[in-house]
């Protein structure tokens, strides 16, 4: 039996396979679940085996080398995303490090189409002008947008979740166009940025938050994207440059955004809280029952693994 540490309330079900492995679960967070602080993060891990965490611990090197060497040797981020975790030290030190693929992408996919939908139809202030008494009667010309159906989709990175939005895509007659690292030899493949920026109605992105992406929209790439083209970020805020796009908003030179991500979370840009054209949500891409406790089971599974010798599918 090891001791697995569990940082944050998880679905019911999601524990289950560290109770049918028959691990101690420790369990620090209280009612209110807030996050660890790093200390006691730090403290925690030091007792312990394995670990599950979510993205808002902060995984670095103290956490890592909390205990005694050897001792910790799993953990698993119950998110797909693992950018809050020293991977590099892990590697060094001999932890694995695990995370959760597949299990979230059409639910995440869902999420995005939400955003392109409510961007691009400018939703969210179309629902501001109704419960704040600024609607009057329908107007003819009244919360005009855009349509999304026959629309040009640009995707930023060709993984799962991008291709599971490009699925939903084929539904609306878009037209889909994506950029990715390598060369994907798939129909709507365009090598440059650039080019999708330019080309495309909607620009979603889905590349994970390293050194190469942040920023990866910055000032000169929203410039490029059409006056009407619409922004959503359902991958890290990082990837975008917040000021640059708070910018683009009030100045109309971009016709909306849809962000269920930000730099710095939980605190949120007040230039984008205040934006024009702005559907706003709380980073709650995978939030759905079913999902959250799959991907909470793929986390701890992929503890139970490791702690028993086994190389789990889920590691990074
Ligand atoms: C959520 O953002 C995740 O990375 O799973």
């Amino acid at each position: 039996m090891a001791r697995v540490l569990v940082t944050r309330r998880l679905t019911p079900g999601g524990t289950d396979p560290l109770l049918e492995a028959g691990h101690e679960i420790v369990a620090p967070f209280g009612d209110d679940d807030t996050p660890l602080v790093a200390g006691e993060l730090a403290a925690q891990a030091a007792e312990c085996d394995g670990m599950v965490c979510l993205l808002t611990d902060r995984i670095d090197a103290a956490v890592l080398e909390s205990g005694v060497a050897g001792r910790l040797r799993v953990v698993a981020n119950a998110a797909v995303g693992f950018d809050n975790i020293d991977v590099a030290t892990a590697r060094t030190l001999g932890v694995s490090v695990c995370n959760t693929p597949g299990v979230l992408d059409d639910t995440t996919a869902d999420l995005a189409f939400l955003l392109i939908l409510a961007a691009r139809r400018d939703a969210t202030t179309a629902e501001a002008d109704l419960r704040h008494g600024r609607w009057t009667g329908w107007g003819f010309t009244t919360n005009l947008a855009h349509d999304v159906h026959g629309a040009t989709l640009g995707l930023v990175g060709y993984g799962r979740i991008a291709q599971a939005v490009a699925r939903r895509a084929a539904g609306f007659d878009m037209e889909v166009l994506h950029t990715s690292r390598t060369n994907t030899g798939l129909p709507g493949y365009v090598s440059e940025l650039r080019e999708l920026l330019r080309r495309s109605d909607i620009v979603s992105l889905h590349v994970p938050l390293t050194e190469a992406t942040r920023h990866l929209i910055g000032r000169e790439e929203l410039a490029l994207m059409k006056p009407t083209a619409v922004l959503v970020n359902t991958a890290r805020g990082p990837v975008v440059d917040e000021e640059a796009l708070a910018d683009a908003l009030e100045a109309g030179t971009l016709g909306g955004a849809g962000l269920d991500v930000f730099d710095g979370e939980p605190s949120v840009n007040p230039r984008l809280v205040k934006a024009p054209r702005a559907t706003l949500l709380p980073h709650v891409g995978s939030a759905t029952v079913g999902t959250r406790t799959r991907m909470a089971q793929l986390a701890c599974q992929g503890v139970v693994d490791v702690l028993a010798g086994r190389t789990p599918p889920n590691l990074v």
